[in-house]
């Protein structure tokens, strides 16, 4: 089958498109003949690569797609060649204490597509039963590809973990990202306020998106525009994975019993904080990664019925994939980038 893949880490130009063997379904799995795939900021992480992965090279990235299912593995019932799906890319034991409470993204052996297996850049993509969603009649692969990882994420961020609510006030950070515009449109739904910090070129595609207030982070602080836009107070919640470049400035923009919600280290690992403010503002500082597979079909049904919408950036044959590494990593993408095979 044809495929974007890498035989060692690096830049986007170790990215090759080419001839891999096609994989074979397991029991319990169904291979699916992708028509597009979503490129994740996860999809960079490997390319480069993570301290502590191990991937086996020849690796093809790709955690999000969409496709028909077009073989069986011993044991699967329910699927059948024809079938149009996307699927959960958390891969999960079902068997820990965590998969036991139905915590699928806190397993002990927790794993995503893409990650640390063999991902969907491909004309085929394997993956267990368990994890595929039916597509509704007609609903378009591309929107369906650029959803998944997102929007779970965003979901458990703001839903699961945070606990938004109505009328409260709501900052997310890195705006123009996958994981952000998804968490804007829900931040929304639950009629939140929201702020939005982001760079020059998506100020106003942020606030067509429905963001109450957009900082420009190149012309201003963005802490000192939350506590002008708050009269001071600060927010309630702040959603973010830009990471090092901006912790302090997050931490320093909640309210009084504000949380905040990080789920990613898009600029650096290391957060410096002064506890002091921690206990006597009364602040949370949550974690959040993927979901549960419930919260998973919860968020994909509201896109299914159109109440939540992917944004994507480009559509791009997957021979640009390079390109498309490129123009992710240089933060010029408004939303996500899909490649079709
Ligand atoms: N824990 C999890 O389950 C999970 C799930 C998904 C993603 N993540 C992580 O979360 C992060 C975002 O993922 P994504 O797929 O949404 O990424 P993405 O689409 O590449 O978006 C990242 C956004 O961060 C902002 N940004 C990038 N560099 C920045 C900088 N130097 N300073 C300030 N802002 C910067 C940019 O937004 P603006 O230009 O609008 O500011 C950019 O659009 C990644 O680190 C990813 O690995 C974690
Ligand atoms: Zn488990």
């Amino acid at each position: 089958m044809k495929a974007a893949y890498f035989d060692a880490h690096g830049g986007p130009d170790v990215l090759v498109v080419g001839e891999l063997p096609d994989p074979e379904p397991g029991p319990g799995e169904v291979i699916v003949e992708v028509e597009a795939a979503a490129l994740n900021h996860l999809d960079l992480w490997v390319r480069r690569g993570l301290p502590g992965l191990n991937v086996a090279l020849p690796h093809v990235g790709g955690s999000d797609f969409a496709g028909t299912v077009s073989e069986v593995g011993r044991g699967v019932e329910e699927w059948r060649a024809g079938d149009r799906v996307t699927a959960n890319p958390g891969l999960w034991c079902g068997e820990c204490e965590w998969c036991l409470r139905g915590e699928h993204s806190l397993c002990e052996r927790y794993h995503i597509l893409g990650e640390h297996v063999a991902g969907a850049m491909a004309e085929r993509v394997r993956v267990p039963s368990g994890n595929l969603l039916r597509l509704p009649e007609g609903f378009p692969a591309h929107h369906a590809a650029a959803a998944p990882l997102v929007f779970q994420t965003a979901w458990r961020a703001l839903v699961g973990r945070a606990r938004l609510k109505a009328g409260e006030t709501v900052l997310v950070t890195g705006a123009s990202g996958g994981v952000s515009t998804a968490a804007i449109q829900i931040a929304r739904r639950l009629e939140a306020r929201v702020i939005a910090v982001t760079s020059g070129p998506w100020v106003e595609a942020v606030r067509a998106m429905g963001a109450d207030h957009v900082i420009d982070r190149d012309l201003e602080d963005p802490s000192t525009a939350v506590r002008e836009l708050t009269e001071r107070r600060g927010v309630d919640v702040a959603l973010d994975s830009v990471g090092e470049m901006t912790w302090k400035s997050t931490v320093g923009s909640l309210a009084r019993n504000g949380r905040l919600v990080t789920y990613g280290a898009t600029t650096g690992a290391e957060g410096c904080q002064d506890i002091r403010l921690v206990f006597w503002k009364q602040l949370q500082i949550i974690g959040s990664t993927m979901a549960s597979h419930a919260e998973f079909v919860e968020v994909m049904g509201l896109v299914f019925d159109g109440s939540l919408e992917p944004v994507v950036d480009v559509v791009w044959p997957l021979e640009r994939v390079v390109e498309a590494h490129e123009r992710l990593e240089a933060g010029e993408a408004f939303g996500k980038i899909v490649l079709t095979p």
